[in-house]
């Protein structure tokens, strides 16, 4: 586990501009970031094209706002928030498989403490929707401070009745 001071030198969070449409690498690293994180974690099926399309269509609203999670300038995870009325819902928070569980994310989380802090946006709750499966990061959250507070369930409709 790095120490802390190394993280501290070593970890920043940078929030990406709308201008991010422009630089393909850095698009497509974000793009792959979110795909990682559907279908190995979520273990859904999505089409890297239909995550860009979200993105790029997200970029044109400034409630949404991404980050980079950098560590020696390099990218190795990002952040998805989103400004809402009563709340801020923080969308995801990714790091790439080989830097978790080193103390990064619980320095990431102080990170964005300390950005919505900065913004004025600490009067409203964080809200963090975490699939039932995703028992790493509900530990991580729990660690973090946070609390169950509802539970959402699914109800699949007939296709048949669809109109
Ligand atoms: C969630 C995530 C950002 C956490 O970052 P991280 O760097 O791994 O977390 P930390 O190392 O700071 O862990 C802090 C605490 O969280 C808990 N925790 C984190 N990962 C855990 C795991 N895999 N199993 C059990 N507890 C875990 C532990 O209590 C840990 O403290 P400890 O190491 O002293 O026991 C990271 O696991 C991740 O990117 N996961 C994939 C994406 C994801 O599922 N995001 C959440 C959906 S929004």
């Amino acid at each position: 586990m790095p120490k802390i001071s190394k993280i501290s030198s070593c970890l920043r969070l940078v929030k990406l501009k709308k201008t991010i449409v422009d630089n393909k690498n850095d698009l497509e690293k974000l793009v792959n970031f979110v795909y990682s994180y559907f279908t190995k974690i979520e273990k859904k099926k999505i089409s890297l094209e239909r995550i860009k399309d979200g993105i790029l269509k997200n970029l044109k609203n400034h409630r949404h706002v991404y980050f980079f999670i950098l560590w020696d300038n390099y990218p190795i995870g990002m952040l998805h928030l989103f400004l809402g009325e009563k709340f801020t819902d923080l969308c995801l928070i990714y790091l790439e498989k080989e830097f978790r569980r080193k103390g990064l994310g619980s320095f990431v989380f102080n990170l964005l403490k300390n950005f919505l802090e900065e913004n004025r946006l600490t009067k409203k709750p964080l809200c963090i929707e975490i699939n039932k499966n995703n028992k790493a990061s509900q530990r991580f959250f729990s660690k973090m401070g946070a609390k169950l507070e509802s539970v959402i369930y699914f109800y699949q409709l007939s296709s048949k009745n669809n109109i």
